[in-house]
């Protein structure tokens, strides 16, 4: 057995998945179970994981992926997005976002995102060409952008939705689940998502009948069955054992999701009389952000994150380069001054530990050290 370097203690951690998994009898009985029946692909516990998903955020069909960038990438060709088209997002996500639009051969154009760090619904329209196909809105962080603006602008346009959700299980709009707008969505269920696998895993989810057949489908081959091919399809199937984890891990997830509201609004509170100083995105009353990502903006943001980091902080940058700028993006031609906005955010965004196992001792902590390093 591989023996791993204990790792030097931290005070205030980013990761906390020793923690979630400290007790892991109960999915590993689960796993015997699985081990027991030999059902390796696909087969009853995927499709049960499907279904408890799909029923939790309440859609028709949900698909399971080996990843979210799989997801999002099937999302997308679902949707009907072919090569050559284009689709657009915000410069200030995960490279995946991009990388999915890339991969289902169509063009990534760049929308500027707002000051609650999600993608500017009024700078979309002048983003629209006569190639553009599609949306892909990013509920970017567990936080979500203004769905009703840019539902709008799809339908006036002609245009599909397809949602990434992939940080964002069980966020919500007007009490509607993130990932149940779009014709199409993607979810992660990479270790650091609201639900979470030990490794990685992804869902697809959709209202549209031929969009699930399509999914399930083109994920698995185009396997109509073992000597019948429909389409020409890929391997992107989730994993039984990561459908047995999820399967558990939902059933939680809602408490978690409650423990990192409590947390983000002690730091809110807590931040509230530093605003010259750091700041934090506007929160609408309808929606319901689940913090996968604590995101504020700070001034003299590299020297903060070095005082916590010192002060044994986990604090993180997500992300300090804006997707535009960086070499992969060479090839559309965008240069530095094109997205101000996202520039100015990415001097300046700070990622806080928020999640479900930080104490509020720990939230006081961060909070005085963050007094400290400005008001000395
Ligand atoms: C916004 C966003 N999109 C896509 C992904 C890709 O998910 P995965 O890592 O499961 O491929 C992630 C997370 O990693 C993400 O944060």
């Amino acid at each position: 057995m591989l023996k791993l370097e204990p790792k030097p203690t931290t005070q205030v951690k980013y990761n906390y998945l020793d923690q979630q998994f400290a007790h892991v009898d109960a999915y590993f009985e689960d796993l015997r179970e699985l081990v027991k029946s030999g059902e390796f692909t696909l087969g009853p516990y995927v499709e049960a994981f499907e279904k408890k998903f799909a029923n939790y955020i309440g859609v028709k069909h949900a698909i399971g992926t080996n990843n979210g960038t799989d997801a999002l990438i099937l999302a997308l060709k679902a949707a009907g997005v072919k090569p050559g088209d284009e689709v657009i997002t915000m410069p200030n996500t995960f490279i995946a976002t991009v990388g999915a639009i890339v991969a289902a051969g169509a063009r990534p154009v760049f929308a500027d995102c707002d000051e609650r760090l999600q993608i500017d619904a009024n700078k979309i329209e002048a983003a629209i060409t006569p190639r553009t196909r599609a949306i892909l809105p990013v509920h970017w962080g567990g936080c979500s952008p203004d769905l009703e603006a840019i539902l709008d602008i799809a339908e006036r346009r002609g245009l599909e939705v397809v949602e990434d959700a992939c940080p964002s299980v069980g966020a919500k709009v007007n009490g509607r689940f993130a990932g149940t707008f779009g014709k199409t969505s993607g979810f992660s269920m990479h270790p650091l998502k609201p639900l979470n696998v030990w490794g990685d895993g992804g869902i697809v989810v959709t209202n549209d009948d031929q969009a699930n057949e399509f999914l399930r489908l083109y994920r698995n081959h185009g396997l109509l069955d073992r000597d019948h091919i429909e389409i020409w399809g890929v391997n992107n199937r989730l994993q039984p054992f990561q459908a047995v984890v999820a399967s558990r891990v939902l059933d939680t997830v809602e408490d978690h999701i409650e423990a990192r509201i409590r947390n983000a609004r002690q730091l809110d509170a807590g931040l509230g009389d530093l605003k010259e100083f750091i700041r934090t995105p506007a929160r609408p009353v309808n929606n319901r952000e689940v913090y996968q990502l604590y995101l504020a903006l700070a001034t003299r943001r590299d020297e903060l994150v070095r005082h916590l980091v010192a002060r044994r902080i986990e604090a993180k940058v997500h992300y300090p380069i804006p997707l535009h700028l960086q070499n992969a993006a060479a090839q559309l031609g965008y240069k530095r001054g094109d997205f101000p906005v996202s520039e100015r955010q990415a001097d300046e965004l700070i990622t806080l530990p928020a999640h479900q196992f930080i104490t509020s001792d720990q939230i006081d902590y961060i909070l005085n050290a963050i007094r400290s390093f400005y008001l000395g």
